[in-house]
C-alpha cells in the first residue's frame, strides 16, 4: 500500500521548516554580510547529494525558563556525515540564526552523537563554530554540554583528524573545543575567539585592549599561535579544509592518501644545486627547497605567520605524503626559540598520530640566546622537540643543508634522536658551535698575538670548519648516512620513503610518555 500523501506532505513541511533554521529574514541578513548559513557551509564542503543529516528534528527542552515559546530548529546546530573526495567526513555546523548558535543540552548531544559516529567509523571531523556560547537559559545543562563536547574531542584526538573552523563568535570556554582539535582555521572578517573579552579584561584588571588585539585571526596567527590558517571567507575556509583533508588519512589505523601510482623520482634536479647562496652567512628562503622537493611543487604551509623561524608543511614526495619541518634562515637566522619549538613539536606529534613520514630540513645556528628565552622556559619548550622526535615512530628523514650546531642539531632529528636516514649536503657544518664562537675559544691566544686579526680570524674559521665541522667527519662516524649533492636530494628521499613505507617500530607498552608541557 502506498504511503499516505498527507504523511509525506507533513514530512516535507517539517523538513523544510527545520532546514530554514532561524528563518528567511535572519538568513538574508547573513547573506548580506557575505556569510553562508550553517547548512550551506556543510553543503559547500561535501560532494553534492552526499550529506546525510542527523537530528534535523531535534529540539531543546522547552521547560527551561524563558524558552517556553521558543522554537529552535535543530537546536541551533546542523550535524551529519557527507563525502569529500570519495571519503566520509563527519560535520558539525553551528547555526547562528537559531538562538545565536548557543549551546544547550540537545545541541551538545547532537555534537557528541556525531563525534561517536566519527570514532566508530574512523572518519575525520570538521566543525564550524559560530555561537554565542553557553545557552544562558539552560544554565548548568549548557556547561555540562560543553564538558561532554570537550571529553569527546579528547577521545577523538589521535584517532581521527579533527579540524575546526571559527566562522563567527567563539567566546569563553567554548574556544576549548577547537583548541583540543588538530587544526584551527579562522575566517578573516567575521570571526573572533577569546576567553575573556575586552570588557571583562578592563573590569577585572583595568587593562585597555581591543578585540583586534586579543581575539582576531591576526592576533591568533601572529601572536598567540592558537590557529593554523586564516581564510578569506567561508568558501575559502572550506577550500582549506578540503586541501588539508587531501593529505590526511581518515583515521590512525590507515595510511595517509599516498599517491603510489605516481612515478618514483630518480632523476637529478639541478635546481636544488642552485638554491643556497654562496656566502654561508647569507639567508635563503627554505620554502624554495620544500617547493622543489614536493611533487608538482605543491605543498601546504601551516601556521605561516607564527614562529616563522621554523616552517611546517604537508606535501608529497614521489607520491608519499610527508610532513616537513624546516629551519627558516630568513627569520632569526633559523634559530630555535620557544614558539618555534612548540610549533614544531605539536606538528611532529600530529604526523606521528596519523602515520605521516617526517622530512626535516636543517640549517640551525642553535637555540636563540636571551634572558626572555631562558626565563620563558626554552629548556622546557625545546625539550618538547626532542621528546616529539624521539617518540615518533613514523619514517624520519633528515637533511642537513648548512648549519647544525649544538643541542639544536639534536633537536632537529639527528640520527641519535631516531632518524632513519640522515643526509648532508657538502655545505653542511655539524659541530658543537658555530665557527665564530669556536674560534674565540680555541684560538684565543693566537688571535691576541695576531697582527691582522680579521684575516687571521677568517683563516681560523676555515680551519675550524674543516677540522671540526666537516660533514665528512660526521659521515665518517656514521652520524650521517651519506653526503650528497643537493640535486640528488629528491631522488634519495623518494627511495628512502618508498622503502620505509611499511616501517614498524615496536616500543614497550605504557600508558603514554610524559612530554614536557
Ligand atoms: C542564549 C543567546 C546567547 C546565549 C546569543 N543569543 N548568545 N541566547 N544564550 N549565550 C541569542 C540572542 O538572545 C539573540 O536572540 C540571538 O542569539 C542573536 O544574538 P544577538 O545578540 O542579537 O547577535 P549579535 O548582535 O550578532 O551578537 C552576538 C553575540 C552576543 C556577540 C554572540 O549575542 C553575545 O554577546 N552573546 C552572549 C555571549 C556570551 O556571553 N555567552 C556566554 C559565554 S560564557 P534572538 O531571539 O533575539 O534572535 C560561555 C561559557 C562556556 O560560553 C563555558 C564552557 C566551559
Amino acid at each position: 500500500m502506498p504511503i499516505k500523501q498527507e504523511l509525506l506532505d507533513q514530512l516535507h513541511e517539517k523538513t523544510s521548516e527545520a532546514q530554514l533554521g532561524g528563518g528567511e529574514e535572519k538568513i538574508a541578513k547573513r547573506h548580506a554580510k557575505g556569510l553562508l548559513t550553517a547548512r550551506e557551509r556543510l553543503l559547500a564542503l561535501y560532494t553534492p547529494n552526499t550529506f546525510q543529516e542527523f537530528g534535523l528534528h531535534a529540539q531543546h527542552d522547552s521547560r527551561h525558563f524563558g524558552m517556553e515559546r521558543k522554537r529552535l530548529p535543530g537546536d541551533g546546530v546542523v550535524t551529519g556525515v557527507g563525502f569529500v573526495d570519495g571519503r566520509p567526513v563527519v560535520g558539525i555546523s553551528q547555526d547562528f540564526t537559531v538562538a545565536g548558535g548557543s549551546l544547550g543540552r540537545v545541541h551538545a548531544q547532537k555534537m557528541c552523537d556525531v563525534m561517536d559516529h566519527a570514532a566508530r567509523g574512523g572518519m575525520p571531523l570538521v566543525a564550524f563554530n559560530d555561537s554565542g556560547g553557553a545557552r544562558i537559559q539552560e544554565g548548568v545543562n549548557s556547561l555540562s554540554g560543553y564538558g561532554q563536547v570537550f571529553y569527546h574531542n579528547v577521545q577523538l584526538s589521535g584517532l581521527v583528524p579533527q579540524i575546526a573552523v571559527i566562522a563567527g563568535n567563539c567566546a569563553g570556554g567554548a574556544s576549548y573545543s577547537p583548541a583540543l582539535m588538530d587544526f584551527i582555521i579562522m575566517t578573516r572578517e567575521n570571526a573572533n575567539m577569546f576567553i575573556c573579552g575586552p570588557e571583562v579584561i578592563r573590569a577585572v584588571t583595568g587593562q585597555q585592549c581591543s578585540m583586534e588585539e586579543i581575539g582576531s585571526p591576526q592576533a591568533h596567527m601572529n601572536i598567540s599561535g592558537n590557529i593554523h590558517f586564516i581564510a578569506e571567507d567561508d568558501v575559502d575556509a572550506v577550500r582549506i579544509v578540503s586541501e588539508l583533508l587531501s593529505y590526511l588519512p581518515s583515521n590512525n589505523m590507515m595510511d595517509p592518501p599516498h599517491d603510489l601510482e605516481s612515478e618514483l623520482t630518480l632523476s637529478h634536479d639541478p635546481v636544488l644545486n642552485d638554491l643556497l647562496p654562496e656566502d654561508p652567512k647569507h639567508a635563503f628562503d627554505v620554502r624554495k627547497v620544500i617547493r622543489q622537493l614536493s611533487d608538482r611543487q605543491r605543498y601546504l604551509e601551516i601556521q605561516k605567520d607564527f614562529a616563522p623561524n621554523i616552517v611546517i608543511a604537508l606535501g608529497r614526495i614521489s607520491g608519499v605524503v610527508v610532513g616537513y619541518i624546516a629551519n627558516q634562515p630568513m627569520v632569526k637566522a633559523g634559530a630555535l626559540d620557544i614558539d618555534a619549538a612548540d610549533k614544531a613539536a605539536r606538528f611532529i606529534r600530529f604526523c606521528n598520530c596519523f602515520n605521516i613520514p617526517i622530512v626535516t630540513l636543517v640549517d640551525v645556528p642553535g637555540f636563540l640566546p636571551g634572558v626572555q628565552q631562558e626565563q620563558g622556559g626554552i629548556i622546557r619548550h625545546g625539550a618538547k622537540m626532542l621528546f616529539a622526535y624521539g617518540a615518533a615512530t613514523v619514517p624520519k628523514v633528515t637533511i642537513i643543508m648548512r648549519k647544525a650546531y649544538g643541542g639544536a642539531y639534536l633537536a632537529m632529528c639527528s640520527r641519535d634522536m631516531g632518524a632513519d636516514l640522515v643526509l648532508a649536503w657538502p655545505t653542511a657544518e655539524i659541530a658543537v658551535m658555530g665557527a665564530e664562537s669556536a674560534v674565540n675559544i680555541l684560538y684565543r691566544k693566537e688571535l691576541a698575538e695576531a697582527e691582522d686579526k680579521a684575516g687571521q680570524r677568517a683563516r681560523f674559521a676555515d680551519e675550524y670548519r674543516e677540522k671540526f665541522a666537516s660533514p665528512y667527519l660526521s659521515a665518517g662516524q656514521m652520524f650521517v648516512h651519506d653526503v650528497i649533492e643537493p640535486g640528488k636530494t629528491r631522488s634519495t628521499v623518494s627511495l628512502t620513503l618508498r622503502s620505509l613505507l611499511s616501517k614498524r617500530e615496536a616500543r614497550p607498552p605504557k600508558k603514554h610518555g610524559n612530554i614536557p608541557l
